[in-house]
């Protein structure tokens, strides 16, 4: 994130310890994100990368693994062998069996190795792309090692799902508190390293334009959409234990409402960004669990099409129950009880299977107050619409009524469109390049606050208990290739209002 003015950060020797490091995330997104950052000259002169996992490789197979995994999945990939040269030097692997000690002792002599090295003390990170069970062991082995004892050289990344409920949220979040400093603690969202998502504060804070009619008394509603293309992929263990509402809603999908909902922070201080969307937080209405089946709907996909190719049934897929209730695609409806947005409702939606990969913000303006146009003149008239394409898409489109040239006064709605591409190219870095950058820089601004993280638990939870004791009686409800099931458009059209599906539908 752009921190205050761009201000240019002293970046101290690091060390980047990888939990994970042979896994999926390692290999598409957080070395080819640190290749990036390399290639850009963001990361420190002195810094070294450590794999860590329980795959056989040597420090020169796990080169050639993470050399792989750059060629497919880095947004950049000129003169490849040259950069790769120099970059592979900083890495390295260490095999390891997690639960004993041994490994960190490795790890803790070779921070110290390092430091001796570079002739400077030397920060170290510690990345926990691994399975949420193994958090907690790896956290308190870290810390018996005395890893983390220096707070303001130790960081510690905690990807999601951070807990499973808000009990077990709450639990490690003591857990964690009990050995480290709130400020060690990096609970990674990476919707918000997205350039679309942060480029919203700039939309609402940089704009005198926006605020004076961003509340209750101009915006009729607020619609964000996450939808997939893609089913799970595989990853049927890990969804059974999750599902859309923990997979996508109580992390990213609240997020975006958080930027959108936000007050006006006084400065980019971390806190005071993570206050301002706390704030929104806690004004979400947590739904009472009787009132959950009218504001929101779950739905699971059956098998079918997708762009001509073919899709298994969620229930299908490897590691799944044949008769699995859980949900891969929801849609709630949220209110946020303060002042500015007041009866003001936020329609969520995600789902995977859908039509198409699409992440939309739509700010719907109320109509304007008075129509003084012949009545032929409204018959395509609209009103207002904001809407902030996240991906794959990158763009902001202002609709407002123009006259259609001709003789007659003819209402026509026309976009004003900011497009990424058009004015930046397409240079635009990975969400997972910004965030750890941030974390090497010791920058929390993006990441989640265990009040945080424990709100959008409680927001969600009454639906989650909701959903637990009424088992689905219609999965699957949707086929692939749809914007999910018929009650998500239900519940949208019962106030008499419809998805926006596309940047541009009507
Ligand atoms: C992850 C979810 O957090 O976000 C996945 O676990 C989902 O299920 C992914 O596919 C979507 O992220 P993106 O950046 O591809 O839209």
């Amino acid at each position: 994130m752009m921190d205050t003015a761009q201000k240019e950060v002293k970046k101290e020797s690091t060390v980047i310890f990888i939990f994970g490091g042979s896994g999926d995330l390692a290999h598409r997104k957080l070395l080819p994100a640190l290749y990036n950052l390399f290639l850009d000259n963001y990361l420190p002169e002195n810094f070294f990368i450590v794999g860590i996992g329980r795959t056989d490789y040597t420090d020169i197979t796990y080169r050639t693994f993470i050399k792989e995994g750059i060629q497919e999945f880095s947004r950049r990939k000129n003169n490849l062998e040259e950069h790769w040269r120099n970059f592979s030097k900083h890495v390295d692997y260490l095999k390891g069996d997690l639960s004993k000690q041994t490994a960190y002792q490795q790890m803790a002599k070779l921070v110290k190795d390092k430091a001796e090295e570079w002739k400077q003390e030397a920060n170290a990170v510690f990345y926990m792309s691994v399975a949420p069970q193994m958090v907690p062991m790896i956290a308190e082995k870290l810390h018996q090692a005395g890893l983390t004892t220096n707070p303001a050289r130790s960081r510690m990344v905690f990807e999601k799902p951070f807990g499973h409920d808000l009990k077990s949220a709450k639990e490690l979040n003591i857990q964690l508190g009990q050995m480290f400093e709130e400020r060690q603690i990096y609970r990674i969202d990476h919707f918000l390293g997205k350039e679309t998502v942060q480029n919203i504060l700039a939309l609402r804070f940089a704009n005198a334009l926006f605020e004076p009619v961003w509340n209750s008394n101009y915006i009729d509603h607020v619609q964000i959409t996450a939808a997939e293309a893609i089913g799970i992929e595989g990853r049927g263990s890990y969804y059974e234990g999750a599902g859309a509402l923990r997979d996508m809603v109580q992390n990213h999908i609240l997020q975006m409402v958080c930027m959108i909902a936000m007050e006006a922070p006084v400065s980019f201080a971390a806190d005071e960004i993570r206050n301002k969307k706390l704030d929104v937080l806690k004004a979400i209405r947590c739904w009472r669990k009787d009132a959950v089946h009218r504001n929101a709907v779950r739905g699971q996909y059956s098998d079918g099409w997708i762009d001509g190719e073919k899709l298994i049934a969620y229930r299908q897929e490897k590691g799944v129950a044949v008769d699995s209730p859980v949900e891969t695609f929801a849609a709630v409806k949220f209110y946020v009880d303060n002042w500015r947005w007041k009866n003001v409702p936020f329609y969520v939606r995600t789902g995977k299977a859908m039509t198409t990969k699409t992440t939309l913000i739509v700010v719907q303006f109320k109509p304007a107050p008075h129509f003084s146009f012949p009545v032929e003149a409204g018959e395509t008239w609209r009103p207002n619409r904001l809407v902030i394409s996240i991906q794959p898409q990158m763009d902001i489109r202002l609709r407002f009524q123009a006259k259609q040239p001709g003789p007659k006064m003819v209402l026509q709605p026309v976009d004003m469109v900011f497009n990424y591409t058009d004015a930046y190219g397409d240079s635009a870095p990975e969400a997972y390049e910004t965030l750890l950058q941030d974390v090497i820089e010791g920058n929390p601004t993006l990441f989640m606050r265990a009040d945080q993280v424990e709100r959008a638990w409680e927001v969600i939870q009454p639906i989650l208990d909701s959903w637990q004791t009424r088992p689905p009686v219609d999965f699957p409800n949707y086929t692939p290739g749809s914007w999910g099931p018929e009650d998500a458009e239900a519940l949208i059209a019962k106030d008499g209002r419809h998805w926006t599906t596309l940047p541009k539908d009507k």
